[in-house]
């Protein structure tokens, strides 16, 4: 399972790319906002350091412009992947993207039978939102799971980048049903590391250590 890192801030990207937890990264309006920084100045920075896809959203609502935006924003380097909504306009600016060698995450994307659109427009990546299906009760997991038995049963090459995580257990279950992909912010990839059993069974290692009285340096 590949992870990409679902972030502007160029710091923690770096951190986590350091330990090499990053196999690409994903970023969208909301999040370039929240970076406070220019989007091609930012973008160029992250895939200067990060040598897998870094996706970067286009805004236009038209294909046309949509193709415009794109291009421009796959001139930043070579692993951009361009993220375009999954609207009819997408899936046109989708296979254009497609059909001259570009990377393409379609982004948005809230049923089967968008995902089947994105397979068959040629996108490199889906991005299903799993969190915000659930915001409003609806089951974002069993989503994925449909996603990876329709392209499955059709030897579909797009994969499935599971979006919008919002907790740990979010990206245990899609690595048990088989999501190629996660992008998760940081944070919720950082707290993989934590169960409440290891802070507990540290802290007794360590009382018991404290009092043999010994040192290791
Ligand atoms: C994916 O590429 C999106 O940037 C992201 O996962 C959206 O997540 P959110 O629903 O937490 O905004």
């Amino acid at each position: 399972m590949k992870f990409f890192v679902d972030t502007a801030d160029v710091a923690a990207i770096k951190e986590l790319n350091d330990l090499g937890m990053v196999d690409g990264v994903t970023t969208n309006p909301s999040l370039i906002l929240k970076s406070g920084r220019d989007i091609l100045e930012v973008t160029r920075e992250i895939c200067d350091m990060v040598e897998g896809p870094v996706s970067a959203e286009v805004v236009a609502t038209e294909a046309k412009d949509m193709i415009a935006e794109g291009l421009k924003l796959a001139k930043i380097a070579s692993n951009i992947a361009i993220k375009v909504p999954l609207t009819w306009a997408g899936l046109t600016a989708c296979k254009a993207f497609a059909s001259e060698g570009h990377m393409v995450n379609v982004t948005l994307c809230f049923s089967a039978a968008q995902a089947i659109l994105a397979a068959k427009a040629g996108a490199k990546f889906i991005s299903p939102f799993i969190g915000r299906l659930d915001d409003i009760n609806l089951d974002g997991i069993q989503l994925i799971e449909d996603i990876r038995t329709i392209y499955d049963n059709y030897d579909f090459d797009t994969e499935i980048l599971a979006a919008s995580i919002r907790n740990v257990n979010h990206i245990t279950e899609v690595a048990r049903i088989g999501a190629d992909v996660i992008t998760a912010p940081p944070a919720v990839i950082k707290a993989m590391a934590n169960h409440v059993l290891t802070d507990k069974g540290l802290e007794q290692f360590l009382a018991d250590w404290a009092k043999t009285g010994q040192n290791i340096l």
